[in-house]
């Protein structure tokens, strides 16, 4: 069977130097093979240490049961700072407990109910895009790109992506994301303090664009909320619920804060993993045969159609697995701390990737296949508990994962219901850690009508 592409890794041993330039270029491939056999590892560099977990019960320890001994290292948002300000993708104790006691009510199960319409038509409209486009080789990471920037401005506003302020907000993203090569190395090579924060002129101003636009959205909707005349959407439900223990509400600033972080955290891995997901399917014709017969449910926006999507959830969920669009995470430790015979000092970086994990060699049969049957398998059912962590996990896990699970393998299913992709001339793509996991050169396939 073809194995779905994986990135090469490095020789063992390389300079300082080397290593540095590898990241710049990208963060999968500048890693040796060792890490997906390795319980942990060290990288030593004059400047930091760091340390890669990849042991389950030490990923457990500090995601699950002490987060509050390792929070998010500052460091992580550098580059994201001047768009994100104090969004709860940065934030930490007090202030990021206080958001999420606000922000999780609008993601609970029976909101997911609610927004499903709008996901629907977000999906019904990605699916009449591709007709125009079709008997075409489209660029798929394009357009599934579109795709999750409609379903986020759907279901938090109540906008199709086509409204005027929502396609400047997603241009105006994709230049941001254009102007800013410097975080991958900001966040997992931890710059030494003396070195300067430079934020590019023009992400700066773009970042600068981008939250005005949201604030012109956010303040419509307060004002449209004291009118008695907002719609029951994800923005009106966040803007007016109330902490339960202080009583407050976000005001304008804050909200903005965090609309960038649901467009930004929430499109962009969607829109990567969705574009893998329909290359696996190019790969793996079967696959997608089965998907398009049981697509052949989807009649209308009912939630209860969810239940039927069985095999596409597995796929997507395989997808996350190969294909995990936060590739890693870091954490600092709060105190010395003692790791399988190491001492870790105090504000040592730690490294927890969901990359490394899901393809650990010892852990999963046949870690590089693309199974989705495997989630059934005693193995699968095990390492689904203890070694797949594509929304990370504990109490900083993803907001929007539930709303994730139910969007992607929607859009997936909606797809191929109508249409078939196949594979072009092009040459396999290589996954590339950008702001998420991309491939090297977009993913070409080849759209035509079932
Ligand atoms: C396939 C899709 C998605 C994947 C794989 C994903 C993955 C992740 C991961 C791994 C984190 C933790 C990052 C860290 O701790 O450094 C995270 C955090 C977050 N995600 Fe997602 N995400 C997805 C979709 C979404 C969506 C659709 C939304 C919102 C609409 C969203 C909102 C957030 C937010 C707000 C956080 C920060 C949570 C916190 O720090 O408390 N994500 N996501």
């Amino acid at each position: 069977m073809t194995l779905p592409p994986k990135p090469p890794s490095r020789p063992d041993k390389v300079s300082l130097w080397r290593y540095v330039r590898l990241f710049r270029r990208d963060l999968l491939s500048a890693q040796p093979a060792r890490l997906y056999r390795a319980w942990m590892a060290e990288f030593r560099t004059p400047f930091f240490r760091s340390y890669l977990l990849n042991q389950p019960d030490l990923v457990d320890l500090v995601l699950k049961e002490r987060p509050d001994d390792f929070p998010k290292s500052d460091r992580i948002g550098e580059g994201l700072r001047p768009l994100l300000g104090n969004s709860l993708f940065l934030t930490n104790g007090e202030t990021w407990k206080r958001q999420r006691r606000i922000i999780d009510p609008a993601f609970e199960g029976g909101r997911l109910r609610d927004t499903f319409t709008a996901m629907w038509q977000a999906a019904d409209a990605a699916a009449k895009r591709l007709d125009k486009r079709a008997g075409e080789v489209v660029e798929i990471e394009a357009e599934t790109s579109h795709a999750a920037a409609d379903v986020i401005f759907r279901t938090l506003f109540s906008i199709p992506i086509e409204h005027e302020v929502a396609t400047e907000v997603f241009d105006e993203f994709r230049r941001y994301q254009r102007g800013q090569p410097i975080l991958n190395l900001a966040a997992f090579i931890p710059l030494p303090r003396w070195m300067p924060r430079l934020h590019r002129k023009s992400t700066r101003a773009s970042a600068a664009r981008i939250r005005d636009l949201i604030t012109r959205l956010t303040r419509d909707r307060m004002a449209a909320i004291d009118a008695g005349t907002a719609p029951d959407d994800l923005a009106t439900k966040i803007m007016t619920t109330a902490d339960p223990q202080t009583g407050e509400t976000f005001d304008t600033e804050e909200m903005v804060d965090q609309v960038a972080i649901f467009f930004l955290a929430g499109h962009e891995t969607s829109a990567s993993a969705l574009a893998w997901a329909l290359y696996l399917m190019a790969l793996y014709p079967d696959w997608q045969d089965r998907l398009a017969a049981e697509a052949q449910v989807l009649d209308g926006p009912d939630f209860a159609v969810m239940s039927k999507l069985r095999l596409s959830r597995d796929v997507f969920r395989e997808t996350l697995r190969l294909y995990p669009p936060v590739p890693m995470m870091v954490r600092e430790a709060a105190c010395p701390e003692h790791f399988r015979d190491r001492d870790i000092k105090k504000g040592s970086q730690l490294v927890l990737s969901p990359w490394h994990l899901h393809r650990h060699e010892r852990l999963w049969d046949r870690p590089d296949d693309f199974d989705p049957d495997r989630w059934h398998t005693e193995n699968g059912k095990a390492c689904a508990r203890s070694a797949y962590m594509p929304f990370s996990a504990g109490a900083r896990v993803c907001t929007g994962a539930g709303f994730a699970m139910v969007e992607g393998p929607l859009i997936l299913s909606r797809i191929l219901r109508d249409f078939r992709v196949t594979l072009t001339d092009a040459p396999p793509p290589v996954p590339v850690a950008h702001l998420t996991v991309r491939s090297d050169r977009g993913i070409p396939l080849m759209v035509s009508r079932r």
